[in-house]
């Protein structure tokens, strides 16, 4: 029987989701019933932290710092049950214009004699992994990020789980908010794309939701707490991406610098709002940071399914020998697009049908768009 050596790496920043999609692959490609159909026995290497093992390793000595790991079913078999990525993962680019290291990468899968690279991953990731493809890498792609930003595909891994912490650990501040009748700022993650906020937002049920899609004006955030408390709120929540920016601002920063995906590090949005409503309305407000509890936690059903579901198609792209394509959810069916198709594109809120501008909240009208 023919054989074929699968490798897969999880690159950028972590969530929940990757272990399943990893367990499938696995599950998949080292299914006994199907390598007699596709005459092919096919294996599967981890490939640890990212990118960077694939520059770390040396096939032509041992591996005796572990960037790679020969997985099973065995090992794989409860990894769909965990957070995070027991691959490890990094925000590493091979292709840094500082120093170049996408020649070795191509080297060394080479020498470990993968035939297909599996590359789970964001825009940041998946853009390393369409160049390795112009360069004759059998690259797959498999979209996964927080901020759901990735176009051509409704769904990526971790999305739903991080939606869940943002409703949970509101659920758990309204309690304390109402004894203390006090106006909470929750800043949730999502860089450009307000998704996670504003879907985040409209489950919880927050007052206000801040969103990078439509800069804000803390007159009328203001303006919009008052009103709540005439009409007899004892408190309010508020919730704000990081990324949203005041009218004629730009994003709140942590540091300064970008990382090595060319991205700034963003954060300090709900200190500010809950300073400024301080000082305009004289209510008491505290800020809450939810930062990577949103990417932490054991993967949501859903997540578990899109990853059994992305890990599935991953493979069948393999052994169709269809590469250089991202595994994608659209209109309710598992597909594939190029993973050429999402370079310098992001998916974002459309603010015309799916926010509302006047009250910093989501859509009031559905049916009449
Ligand atoms: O892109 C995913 C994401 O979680 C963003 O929402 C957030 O801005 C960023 O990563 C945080 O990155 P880091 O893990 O480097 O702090």
């Amino acid at each position: 029987m023919k054989k074929s050596r699968i490798g897969i790496l999880t690159s950028g920043g972590d969530c929940a989701g990757l272990n399943p999609a990893i367990k499938w692959v696995v599950k998949t490609a080292l299914d006994e019933r199907l390598a007699w159909e596709r005459g092919t026995q096919y294996e599967v290497l981890g490939i640890r932290d990212g990118f960077k093992g694939l520059v770390s390793v040396d096939p032509l000595y041992s591996d005796t710092e572990g960037h790679i790991v020969s997985l099973n079913q065995d090992i794989v078999r409860t990894w769909d049950r965990i957070g995070g990525t027991f691959l490890g993962t990094s925000r590493f680019s091979p292709y840094d214009p500082e120093n170049d290291q996408s020649k070795l990468v191509i080297e060394n899968i080479e020498r470990l004699g993968l035939d297909a690279l599996m590359v789970v991953g964001g825009d940041g990731s998946l853009a390393i992994a369409s160049r390795l493809a112009q360069e004759g890498v059998n690259v797959i792609g498999i979209p996964k990020t927080i901020d759901r930003d990735l176009v051509e595909t409704d769904y990526t891994l971790g999305f739903d789980t991080a939606l869940n912490v943002v409703t949970e650990e509101v659920d758990r501040l309204r309690t304390t908010a109402g004894s203390h009748k006090r106006i909470f700022v929750v800043e949730t993650m999502g860089r450009t794309a307000g998704w996670l906020a504003l879907e985040g937002g409209e489950a919880c049920g927050a007052y206000i939701i801040l969103i990078p899609e439509c800069d804000f004006s803390m007159e009328r955030v203001n303006e919009l707490v008052m009103e709540g408390k005439r009409a007899g709120a004892r408190y309010e929540i508020i919730v704000a991406a990081e990324g949203a920016k005041l009218e004629g601002g730009s994003e709140f920063v942590k540091k300064a610098g970008v990382d090595s995906f060319g991205r700034k590090a963003l954060g300090g949005i709900a200190d500010f709002v809950a300073s400024e409503i301080r000082k305009g309305t004289g209510l008491e407000s505290r800020s809450v940071v939810l930062s990577h509890l949103q990417r932490g936690g054991a993967p949501s059903a859903h997540d578990r399914r899109m990853g059994r579901y992305f890990g599935i198609a991953a493979v069948d792209l393999v052994v169709r020998g269809d590469f250089g394509k991202m595994v994608c959810y659209k209109n309710g069916r598992v597909t594939a697009c190029p993973i050429d198709n999402i370079l310098g594109r992001l998916n974002l809120v459309d603010i015309k049908t799916q926010y509302d501008v006047e009250r910093y909240n989501g859509r009031r009208t559905i049916l009449s768009q």
